[in-house]
């Protein structure tokens, strides 16, 4: 059964006028690794510690700024959450269809809270906390192309034509900022794109891109702005000692004009001096040290990397599948052909370097759970292969073939082929990401013997579900399997309401 809301009622929790407190034990384990009995033993200690979590229920007016807001994914979300808030259908060979939000975490999944009369039941993800209403966004961005919305809508070929011609007055006034360009970090063919590009220094570039902030948040009175990065990916840029691998360096080379700065941590600058969480979704290390740093010490949310979307989401179940079923993934080959603007730009050497890279790293962390499968440092071959084919355009195919040593000897072979709208995969994605980081910056904690509430580490691990490569504050494991990374992000927040982690052990039946 499925209801839309609930209320928890605990001595663990409370509800004012402003925020929700709640104590929470979390039951986790310590590892002792010590000589016992003359020789070296592992002992797990169980151990639970107490936390405090409070969230501010004031829901504010949101503002998000799309750096590529004209690209596909960038007018297939704005266009999407339109079509949602106008109550807009259209007419498409099989049937008239409504607006909706599948795809989307926080809106279209649904969580369990309890079993009631032998079945269980279920309520929206979104119902955990208090979160903005995708429709109350207001949209905004940059763009090196200058063209408004709507006709960016009908370059991507995404939508039907009945809803496109439907969503062209909303969005024909929509028009991109002038971005920041630099086509030494992207491919040369995006050249004849740019003809909306801010001039001057890069130290200049990011103080207007500061001013372009201050102007939105002003113009459209929105109380939060949130900047994600869905452009071009770049190449990843160099890091070099003295450039960009400490605070300072990064802030002495943008004083110089050092020409390897590149757009994108041009941005994220901009956004972390201002405050404003940045979340990267391409594959490129916008994030460079000195950069991560910077936002820890002004503790501004910053999260990436690459949405995963298609082929590396089901990457992250099936490898996760296979090693958990005591099975051993040998061969792991990704062939993908795309036709949209992304895929022209991903068939530059050095931009495909980045995508690349950004997904070759999904299966270690399952890999190396399994000692009895795999010896130290083993890995299954693991290769991708991204080629552009104009003619399917928006539509990508993955096609992937994971080859398996199973029982006595005996090999598998699962070939998978999975055609979809990559704009269609990506726009949900995007909406949780900036719901999520807004979320997340109105949640504080404090664990038991610390003195006062924090928030979450500003490298926000929390949005790892949503990402291919999750960036993770230095000295933090990375996790990649799907199945954990929502586990994750579902239980803090039903931790910040009082209610255990979903442990799946149904007791009340056994
Ligand atoms: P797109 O090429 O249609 O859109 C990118 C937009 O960014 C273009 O309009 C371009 O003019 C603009 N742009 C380029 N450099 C810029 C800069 N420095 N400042 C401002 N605007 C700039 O690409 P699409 O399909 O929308 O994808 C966007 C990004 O998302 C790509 O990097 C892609 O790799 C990444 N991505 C997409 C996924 C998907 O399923 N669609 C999945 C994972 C990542």
């Amino acid at each position: 059964m499925f209801i839309d809301s609930f209320k928890v009622e605990s001595p663990n929790v409370k509800y004012t006028d402003h925020e929700i407190q709640s104590v929470y034990n979390y039951e986790t384990t310590e590892l002792v690794h010590e000589i016992r009995d003359g020789t070296y033993q592992w002992v797990v200690k169980p151990k639970t510690l107490r936390y405090e979590f409070k969230t501010d229920i004031h829901v504010p007016k949101l503002g998000v700024m799309l750096v590529g807001w004209g690209g596909n994914n960038g007018a297939t979300l704005t266009g999407g959450v339109i079509a949602n808030r106008e109550g807009i259908s259209w007419a498409t060979k099989d049937k008239v269809q409504q607006a909706n939000y599948f795809g989307s975490l926080t809106q279209a999944s649904a969580i369990r809270v309890g079993s009631y009369n032998g079945e269980e039941i279920y309520a929206p993800f979104k119902s955990l906390l208090p979160m903005v209403k995708p429709e109350d966004i207001v949209f905004g961005g940059w763009d090196i192309s200058d063209m408004n919305l709507a006709d960016a809508m009908a370059r991507a070929k995404v939508f039907d034509i009945d809803l496109q011609k439907q969503l062209r007055p909303y969005m024909e006034s929509m028009v991109p900022l002038p971005g920041i360009y630099d086509p030494d970090f992207i491919a040369a063919n995006q050249g004849d794109r740019a003809n909306n590009v801010i001039k001057g220094t890069k130290k200049e570039q990011v103080q207007q891109i500061i001013k372009d902030i201050r102007e939105f948040k002003e113009k459209n009175k929105v109380d939060k702005v949130v900047v994600l990065w869905t452009a071009n990916t770049e190449r990843y840029s160099n890091v070099i000692v003295g450039l960009n691998d400490t605070v300072e360096s990064l802030m002495g080379s943008l004083e110089k004009d050092v020409a390897e700065i590149s757009p994108s941590t041009l941005y994220a600058i901009a956004c972390v001096l201002e405050n404003v969480p940045f979340v990267n979704g391409s594959p490129q290390n916008t994030f460079v040290p000195g950069l991560i740093d910077l936002a820890i010490q002004r503790n501004c949310l910053i999260g990436g990397d690459d949405f995963k979307s298609g082929q590396t989401k089901m990457k992250s179940v099936l490898v996760d599948f296979l090693v958990g079923a005591g099975i051993k993934p040998t061969s792991i080959v990704s062939y993908n052909h795309l036709g949209n603007n992304d895929g022209m730009n991903l068939s530059a050497p050095q931009t495909f370097r980045s995508k690349e890279i950004s997904k070759s790293n999904v299966v270690d962390d399952m890999v190396s759970s399994n000692g009895i499968l795999y010896e130290p440092g083993e890995h299954p071959d693991h290769v991708v292969v991204i080629k552009y084919v104009p003619y399917v355009g928006d539509s990508k195919r993955a096609m992937d073939e994971y080859t398996s040593e199973i029982f006595m000897g005996g090999k598998n072979t699962i070939v998978l082929h999975n055609t979809c709208e990559d704009s269609l995969l990506a726009a949900p994605i995007i909406l949780d990401l900036v719901l999520l980081a807004e979320l997340s910056s109105r949640i504080q904690l404090k664990a038991e013997g610390e003195a006062k509430f924090h928030s979450f580490h500003p490298v926000a691990t929390i949005l790892s579900y949503l990402t291919k490569a999750p960036l993770v504050p230095p000295g933090t494991p990375v996790i990649n399997a799907l199945s954990k990374q929502r586990a994750m992000l579902e239980n803090i927040l039903r931790a910040c309401i009082g209610l255990a982690p979903e442990n799946n052990m149904i007791l009340e039946y056994k």
